[in-house]
Formats: structure tokens, sequence, C-alpha cells
């Protein structure tokens, strides 16, 4: 009998898949490393465990405990992944932005879900990042992971993304490029890659509106798990060689692009990679092989991303659509 000892385990070890129709007319190698096939179906799936076990470590987490969150939705799938082994409650704390189908798969994986406003300052006690803290302060034997402070967080793509990254393209990599949110993923699979060859080249994907390129015009912006209005410590910006700023209108144009093209079902994070990786593609020469991280499935974006109407509303709908 082949089988895995449960759903958690299924995490890790995606893909590396290569995307002839979107890239007919490059010279490089672009592959996305597809983290969508994760058993939650995001590259967040690699951080739960590590979050969860650094927790137990310090003591701070204890049998019947809860886990409090503030997260996007991707985190919380992972989290609840996780989590699911040891009996631990879940409180994910998220902004109104995120899409009704996260909100609703958290609360189908058993976790209570709290919402608040999107558009007020990181500081704010409003804030999805305050109300978690204050959650964490009132809930007795609660622990919050903190996915942009754990250092556990970039560790856990140091050790599996990075490395996966290495032996499937025989150490032949030559660029990576990815979305950054608390920069975990490019801060540890970047930092990895860079210590078996310092010449790999690290491409953060930025939406416009972020603090990472737009420092002094951040504002809000459609794309959802990345770009940040506050600095994470668990991004290092010395990894990112090259930055990209992509708008949602790009971002969304390509992740569409993917869908149809490679009949892969992508987020906007994803098209926001990819964007980036086509601008410097276009760049290189036959030896490059560029891989690009492909972030989470599309999904959790059908009533977004995936919804002509929707896209109309908010004048994203691309004019070479061919249902314009
Ligand atoms: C949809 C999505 N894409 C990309 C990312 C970026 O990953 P990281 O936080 O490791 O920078 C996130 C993080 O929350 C995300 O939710």
């Amino acid at each position: 009998m082949e089988y895995l000892p449960n759903y958690l385990a299924a995490t890790g070890n995606t893909p590396l898949i290569a995307l002839p129709n979107l890239t007919r007319g490059l010279e490089p190698l672009v592959l996305a490393k597809a983290e969508q096939l994760n058993p939650g179906g995001s590259v967040k799936d690699r951080i739960g465990l590590a979050l969860i076990e650094q927790g137990e470590r310090e003591g701070k987490l204890a049998p019947g405990g809860t886990i409090i969150e503030p997260t996007s939705g991707n985190t919380g799938i992972s989290l609840a992944i996780a989590a699911a082994a040891k009996g631990y409650r879940l409180v994910f704390v998220m902004p109104d932005k995120v899409s009704e189908e996260k909100r609703s798969l958290l609360r189908a994986l058993g976790a209570k879900v709290v919402i608040c406003p999107t558009d007020v300052p990181y500081e704010s006690p409003e804030s999805y990042y305050s109300v978690a803290s204050r959650l964490e302060r009132e809930i007795p034997n609660s622990y919050q992971p903190n996915q942009y402070r754990n250092q556990a967080n970039p560790m856990a793509h140091y050790r599996s993304t990075g490395p996966e990254i290495w032996r499937q393209t025989d150490g032949r990599v030559t660029h990576l490029v990815a979305s950054v949110g608390t920069g975990g993923t490019i801060t540890g699979a970047g930092r990895y890659l860079k210590d078996q060859n310092p010449d790999v080249v690290v491409v953060g994907a930025d939406p416009a509106g972020s603090i990472y390129t737009q420092p002094d015009d951040v504002h809000p912006y459609l794309t959802e798990g990345i770009g940040e209005d506050f600095w994470p410590e668990t991004f290092d910006p010395r990894i990112v060689d090259r930055w990209v700023t992509v708008t949602d209108r790009e971002a969304y144009t390509m992740a569409r692009r993917i869908a149809r093209e490679e009949a892969m079902l992508v987020g906007s994070s994803t098209g926001t990679a990819m964007h980036a990786a086509v601008v410097v593609a276009a760049e290189l020469g036959p030896d490059a092989v560029v891989v690009v991280i492909f972030c989470d499935t599309g999904r959790n974006y059908i009533s977004k991303l995936y919804d002509d109407e929707w896209l109309r509303a908010h004048g994203l709908l691309d004019g070479d659509d061919p249902e314009e």
C-alpha cells in the first residue's frame, strides 16, 4: 500500500511546469513552481506546521490552545490543515477585501473568522493586525504565530521551496521571480538558491501601491495576499536584486491568460509574479532558466478575478478580452 499519514504530509514537492503557450517567443526556459497544487491550494501550506511547532517549542501553545492569526486566507488554510492533527482551535482575522470564498472556506475548516476594514493604517486599533493582537491578549491559552514576524516562515522556504527548485532544475536556475507578502517565500527560497549559487538573480514582483516599490505612494489595490503598507520582519530586502511593479490590471490580465492559455487556474498574485517574469525574461537569452512561484489556486477568486461583471465594475476587463 502507498499512502500518506495525513493530509498535511501532502505538502511540498510541487512540480515545476513549463508554460509553452504563454512563453512562446521568449528565449529563456520559464518554469512555474506550481504551489497551487499543495493540499490547501497555496504556497502558504509550507509554513503552517513550522509556525505551530515554533509556538510549541517556545511553550506558547499547549494542548487545547487557540491559534489566532491575521491572514488574507491562505495562511489560515495552512494553519487549519496543520492544526487538525493537534486539536487546536482557530480564530482568523481578515481584511474585508478578502473574497467570500476564502472566508467560507476557513469557516468550513472549523475556524472562527473576524472581518476588519482594509482601508485603515496598520497602527489603527481597527486594523486586522491590531485586532488579532487584542484577541491574543483577551483569549486565554492563545498563540499568534504571526507570519509577519516569525522566522519559522522564511526558514520553512529555506528548508523546502529553495532546495526543491535547486534539485528540480539540476542547479541550472538563473532567476527566481516571486510576489512578496510577508516576504517569507522570496527570503527563504531566494537565500537558499543564492547560498548554492550567488549569481542567481532574485526578482520581487510588487503590486502598485505597496511599500516595497512605492514607499511614497502607498495606496489600496485589489490583488490579495501580497504587497504591504509596512515592512515585515520576515522579509529581508537585501535578497531582492531587482523589483518589478505590477498594476492590478496587468496582474489580472496575466492571471486570466494563464487560465485560458495553460488551463492553470491561479490568483492575481500569481498574475503579478508572472507579469514580472515575462518582463525579465524578455531581456534574457536561451541559457536563462527563470522559475516563477505560482502562489495559489484561482478557485479562491471565481467571484472576482474570474467574474467578468466584477472586473468590468472595477475597470479591469482587458481590451483584448474576447467577451468585450
Ligand atoms: C495569494 C498569495 N500570494 C502570495 C503570497 C506571498 O507569499 P509570502 O508571504 O511568502 O511573501 C501570499 C502571502 O500571504 C498570498 O496569500
